[in-house]
C-alpha cells in the first residue's frame, strides 16, 4: 500500500518539498499506524521544510510534527482500529515521518485518544502551538501570579503567541500584546488583548539592568533582545515562560530581577513532556481552556502548505494553519 506524503528532498544543499506517492511501512510491535486526516503547521514544520540545521536527521523526509485522525492497524493492546486519537512532539516530524502524509507509523506511548469534546480540526487548530500556550500559562497559573497586573505575551500573532494572548484573557488576565504587526491591532483585540504593543516601540528604549514592574507575568515566544527586556519588567515573584527563538537563541540579563524581585525563568519544552502531562494540557485546552480558534484558523489543503511554510519563515504568518489530507 502507498500514500501520499509531502516528502522533502534534498539536492546540492536546497531543500525542497513536494507531493509523493510513499511505500506504507509494515507495522512494528509496540506501534500503531494512524490515517492522518488533519495536521497542523508550527514553526518548526517551516525549519524542517527547509533544512534548517538540527531538527531533521536525515533526508528525504516528511515534516509535521502534529497528528490527529484514525488507528488503521495497532500493535498494540491500547489502540483498536477506528479509534480517533492525537499525537504532538517527541520525534514526530523529526526522525520519524511525520503528519505532512496521509499515514504514519508511532509508538504507541506517543499517542492519546482524541478529547471526547474535540473534533479533529479543533484539536489540529490548538496542535503543538497550543499545547505549547497552554504549558506556558500552566507555570504562570501553578505559581498563583497576580491579575492586579497585566501579563505581556510576544509574538502574539503568531500560533503560540494567539493561543496564549485567547486562554490568558479567558482566565481573566489582562493581556499586553508584543506585535510587530501593527495592522493586526484589531485582531489582537478581538482574540483577547487589552492592549497592543508594537514591537519597535517596545524595544525604542535601551534594556535597563531591571526596569519597572509592570507585568506579572510573561510568556515569551521570541526569545533575543525581547526575552531581555520582558525579564527587566515582572514585579516580584513573577513569571517568565520562555519558549521560542524566532528572534534569535541568545538573550542576557542581570541577575537582580532574580535576586531582588524572585522572579522564576520557567523553560517550555512541549515536545518531549510526559505523555501524562499532555494529556493534561489537552484536557484544559477541550474544557476549561477551551477557545474557538476558528477565526483565527485557515485549513490549507496538502498541496498548498509551500506557500504557507514561506509566510511562516517570514513572520507573516496570523494565528494557526490546520493542514487537510485527502483532497
Ligand atoms: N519550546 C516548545 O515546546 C515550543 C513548542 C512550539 C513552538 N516553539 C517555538 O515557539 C516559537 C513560536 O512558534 P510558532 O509556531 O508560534 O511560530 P509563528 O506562528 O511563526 O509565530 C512567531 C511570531 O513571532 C513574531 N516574530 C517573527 N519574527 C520575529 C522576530 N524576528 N523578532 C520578534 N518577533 C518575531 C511574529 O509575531 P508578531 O508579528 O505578532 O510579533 C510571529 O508571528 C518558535 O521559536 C517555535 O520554535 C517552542
Amino acid at each position: 500500500m502507498r500514500f501520499k506524503g509531502y516528502l522533502v528532498r534534498e539536492k546540492d544543499e536546497i531543500f525542497s518539498g513536494s507531493l509523493e506517492e510513499i511505500d506504507t511501512p509494515s507495522i512494528e510491535s509496540g506501534r500503531v499506524l494512524i490515517k492522518v486526516h488533519y495536521s497542523s503547521l508550527n514553526y518548526k514544520d517551516a525549519l524542517a521544510a527547509s533544512g534548517a540545521k538540527g531538527v531533521v536527521k536525515s533526508y528525504p523526509f516528511v515534516p509535521g510534527i502534529d497528528v490527529a485522525g484514525e488507528i488503521i492497524e495497532s500493535m498494540s493492546p491500547d489502540f483498536s482500529i477506528g479509534d480517533n486519537v492525537l499525537a504532538t512532539g517527541y520525534k514526530i516530524g523529526m526522525s520519524e515521518f511525520g503528519g505532512f502524509g496521509e499515514i504514519v507509523h508511532l509508538p504507541s506511548e506517543w499517542v492519546i485518544k482524541l478529547p471526547a469534546k474535540l473534533d479533529f480540526v479543533k484539536a489540529m487548530s490548538y496542535g503543538t502551538a497550543g499545547i505549547t500556550a497552554a504549558a506556558c500559562i500552566k507555570k504562570i497559573t501553578d505559581a498563583d501570579c497576580s491579575k492586579e497586573l497585566p501579563v505581556i505575551v510576544s509574538g502574539s500573532t503568531g500560533g503560540v503567541g494567539s493561543v496564549a494572548v485567547g486562554i490568558l484573557a479567558k482566565l481573566g488576565y489582562q493581556v499586553h500584546a508584543i506585535s510587530g504587526k501593527s495592522s493586526k491591532e484589531n485582531v489582537l483585540k478581538m482574540i483577547g488583548a487589552s492592549k497592543v504593543l508594537d514591537r519597535d516601540i517596545f524595544m525604542s528604549e535601551p534594556i535597563k539592568p531591571m526596569d519597572k514592574g509592570l507585568y506579572s507575568a510573561a510568556v515569551d515566544t521570541v526569545g533575543g533582545d525581547i526575552l531581555s527586556k520582558i525579564i527587566t519588567m515582572i514585579s516580584n515573584h513573577g513569571v517568565v515562560s520562555c519558549c521560542g527563538n524566532v528572534a534569535g537563541p541568545k538573550f542576557s540579563s542581570s541577575v537582580f530581577p532574580f535576586i531582588l524581585r524572585g522572579i522564576q525563568l520557567s523553560g517550555i519544552d512541549s515536545a518531549e513532556s510526559s505523555i501524562n502531562f499532555k494529556k493534561e494540557l489537552w484536557d484544559l485546552l477541550s474544557d476549561e481552556w477551551s477557545l474557538n480558534l476558528l477565526n483565527q484558523t485557515k485549513i490549507v489543503g496538502i498541496s498548498k502548505i509551500d506557500k504557507e511554510i514561506d509566510k511562516i519563515l517570514k513572520g507573516n504568518q496570523l494565528g494557526r494553519v490546520v493542514i487537510k489530507h485527502g483532497e
